[in-house]
């Protein structure tokens, strides 16, 4: 078999996050402070590929060159591809085509992130050489997703995207190994319901051409990290895997279970209750940080208490009187009380947010 070529989708709108990505990529949005793209990066480079081309929007184009550069701190050579809008998953495919020519290749989306990696997946493609290879996963909301359909001997029957009555409840993970029999596929489909050419009828193009396309159901989890509470609950899986380092300042404090405390952060009369991560330069004074909480970069937490959340970098949260709970917080965010009475609420916040009072 040709050498196996990595692709990477992380164009697109990212509409779901906003307001956060209203001018960032939504693939950079970190979970457990790294970005989620860099563990798609992370993935490839553990299953041996070495040249991926990285699909990227105009807009936000840029900024993703910037965290990832060149790849070499990846042990990847990268190459970046325009799509100059975000017209489907097949679209991105057939824009990368001058840059995967004749080799069979990995596409792994962006914005998802799966536990136990592609290492095996990329072996039983290499040895098995169907002509695709797909991952399956039971969900239980399957009509948010590409759904399969298997026959009786347990090949793929049919796929359809989001459908409003799914037959089953299998969801079609982010990551798919193609042969260069896709190209002709995306070239046969017309654009979906959303104005988009679909991967997944590209695949079911594959299917009714007779070419062999081997279902793989995932185990270990898998998430689409495109809308809060999936971030949340991503930042949670991975910080469950965490391994404890203290490399910062713990000054009077309390760090309990599984934490990372990165260095050049400091804690003061603090309680910090793992799995969580503290990122660099963060200071957090007489606050608690419970459970499944990221606190990015030089971020400030005083006399506030919070648990199952995501902080970016350089935002301050200060004088609380409520515990912050399941919540996704901006860069260079600010919360604060109000220094004096009458109590009121004063907000000044982006377009598309979403403040719950409790
Ligand atoms: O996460 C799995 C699901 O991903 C599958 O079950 C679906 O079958 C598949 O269509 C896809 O659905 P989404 O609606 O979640 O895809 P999304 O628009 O979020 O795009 C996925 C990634 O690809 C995201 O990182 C953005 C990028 N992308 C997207 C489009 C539409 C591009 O790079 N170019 C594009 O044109």
């Amino acid at each position: 078999m040709e050498e196996l070529k990595g692709l990477i989708l992380s164009g697109g709108k990212g509409t779901r996050l906003r307001p956060l990505t209203h001018t960032s990529a939504k693939q950079l949005v970190p979970v457990a402070n790294k970005p989620v793209l860099f563990y798609g990066l992370e993935a490839m480079a553990a299953a041996g590929i070495k040249d991926v081309g990285i699909i990227v929007a105009p807009e936000t184009g840029g900024e993703i060159r910037d965290a990832v550069g060149d790849g070499s701190d990846f042990g990847l050579n990268i190459e970046y591809i325009e799509q100059d809008a975000p017209s489907g998953l097949a679209h991105a495919v057939l824009t990368a085509e001058p840059f995967l020519g004749q080799s069979p290749f990995v596409m792994y989306l962006g914005d998802n992130l799966l536990r136990d990696g592609i290492v095996e997946l990329v072996q039983s493609f290499r040895s098995e050489s169907p002509d695709a290879l797909i991952l399956l996963t039971p969900v239980p909301d399957p009509e948010s997703y590409g759904v399969a359909e298997l026959n009786g001997d347990g090949g793929v029957a049919r796929l359809v995207e989001k459908p409003a009555e799914p037959k089953t409840n299998l969801a079609l993970v982010g990551v798919y190994m193609f042969t260069p029999a896709i190209f002709d596929a995306a070239r046969s489909i017309e654009p979906s319901w959303r104005d988009e050419l679909e991967i997944t009828d590209a695949i079911q193009a594959l299917v009714e051409r007779g070419l062999r396309v081997d279902p793989h159901i995932v185990h270990g989890w898998w998430k689409d990290t495109g809308q809060v509470q999936d971030m949340l609950e991503a930042n949670r899986l991975i910080l469950d895997d965490l391994q404890e380092r203290v490399d910062g300042e713990v000054i009077e404090s309390r760090v309990e279970g599984r934490v990372v405390i990165e260095e050049g952060a400091r804690l003061e009369r603090a309680t910090v209750r793992g799995p969580a991560i503290i990122g660099r330069g963060s200071r957090i004074t007489d606050a608690y940080i419970g459970p499944y909480t990221a606190i990015g970069d030089d971020v400030r937490i005083e006399k506030a208490e919070l648990e199952h959340s995501i902080v970016l970098s350089g935002s301050s949260v200060s004088d609380l009187a409520y515990r912050i709970e399941a919540s996704l917080i901006g860069k260079n965010v600010s919360i604060r009380r109000g220094p004096a009475l009458p109590k009121a609420y004063r907000f000044v916040v982006g377009d598309n947010a979403d403040v719950q009072i409790l």
